[in-house]
């Protein structure tokens, strides 16, 4: 865990309340895909967590949706200004349970950690398969960078106005050997009960310290209670305990 000071380089919009921030800096820390950084806003007492989407050297980027104050906020950067960011938080995925051929599922916010997993399990030669969910076809962002590094890509809209009507689970594919995912926790819950095979899920709770010091994002899971900011936020298929 480190807190550096990241330089803005790009901050564009690339969706409707969807901006894409590259940032400059020291990502020695950040060690696996679903990690996350917490981001210092000035004025704002907590930071702000949002996953890694990619990472080259020193270069990283994230993806984050306005939903309130602090991403408004953001929103606003320019290139040249600087953020203090706190990196290599959170477990992030195991690479080592993917099979020949996983399944990466994201939907909306949570399409964002699946590009950096994807790039790495390309890298160990595997045979990717992704889909991403959204709500309509203006809200799709990266599906051609998805398409680039040359995998089978599915598009689920929730209105049916791009790719296959419906949800991420009425994609799900006949074959694959593990499936990694992020998004809303409805769709989390959904995708749990449709794949037939283990799986790893990241969680996006309301954080308060980000780094295991506050208990404030403590979560009751089949193996004891965990931090998802640090046991998480990732867990495995066979640790989660669903509260209705
Ligand atoms: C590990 C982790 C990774 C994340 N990665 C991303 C990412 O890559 N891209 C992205 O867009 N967002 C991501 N988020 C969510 C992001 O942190 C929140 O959207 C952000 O903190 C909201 O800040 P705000 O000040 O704009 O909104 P606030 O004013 O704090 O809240 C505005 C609204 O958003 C809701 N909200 C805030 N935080 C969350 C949350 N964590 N989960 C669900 N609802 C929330 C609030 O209940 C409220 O309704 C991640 C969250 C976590 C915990
Ligand atoms: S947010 Fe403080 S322990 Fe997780």
């Amino acid at each position: 865990m480190k807190d550096t000071v990241f330089t803005i380089k790009e901050n564009n919009i690339i969706a409707p309340q969807t901006y894409q921030m590259v940032l400059e800096g020291d990502c020695s820390s950040i060690t696996a895909p679903g990690q996350f950084v917490n981001i210092h806003l000035p004025g704002f007492y907590l930071r702000r967590p949002i996953s890694v989407c990619d990472l080259e050297g020193s270069t990283l980027t994230i993806i984050y949706k306005t939903v309130g104050k602090g991403t408004a906020y953001m929103a606003q950067r320019k290139a040249g200004e600087t953020l203090l960011v706190l990196t290599g938080l959170g477990n992030g995925y195991d690479l080592g349970c993917s099979g020949e051929k996983p399944l990466l599922i994201g939907g909306g916010a949570g399409v964002p950690p699946m590009y950096l997993l994807a790039k790495r399990l390309r890298s160990d030669g595997k045979e990717v398969q992704v889909i991403m969910g959204f709500n309509s076809k203006e809200e799709i962002f990266y599906e051609e960078a998805f398409r680039n590094l040359g995998f089978q890509v599915t598009v689920t809209t929730v209105d049916g106005s791009y790719g296959v009507k419906g949800f991420v689970t009425d994609a799900l594919p006949n074959q694959y050997s593990y499936v990694y995912t992020c998004g809303p926790e409805p769709m989390l819950k959904a995708v749990y009960k449709g794949i037939q095979t283990d799986g790893q899920f990241s969680f996006e709770e309301r954080m308060g310290c980000g780094f295991g010091a506050c208990m404030g994002c403590s979560c009751k899971t089949l193996t004891g209670y965990k931090r998802i900011c640090k046991d998480g936020p990732v867990l495995r298929k066979e640790e989660i305990l669903w509260e209705d």
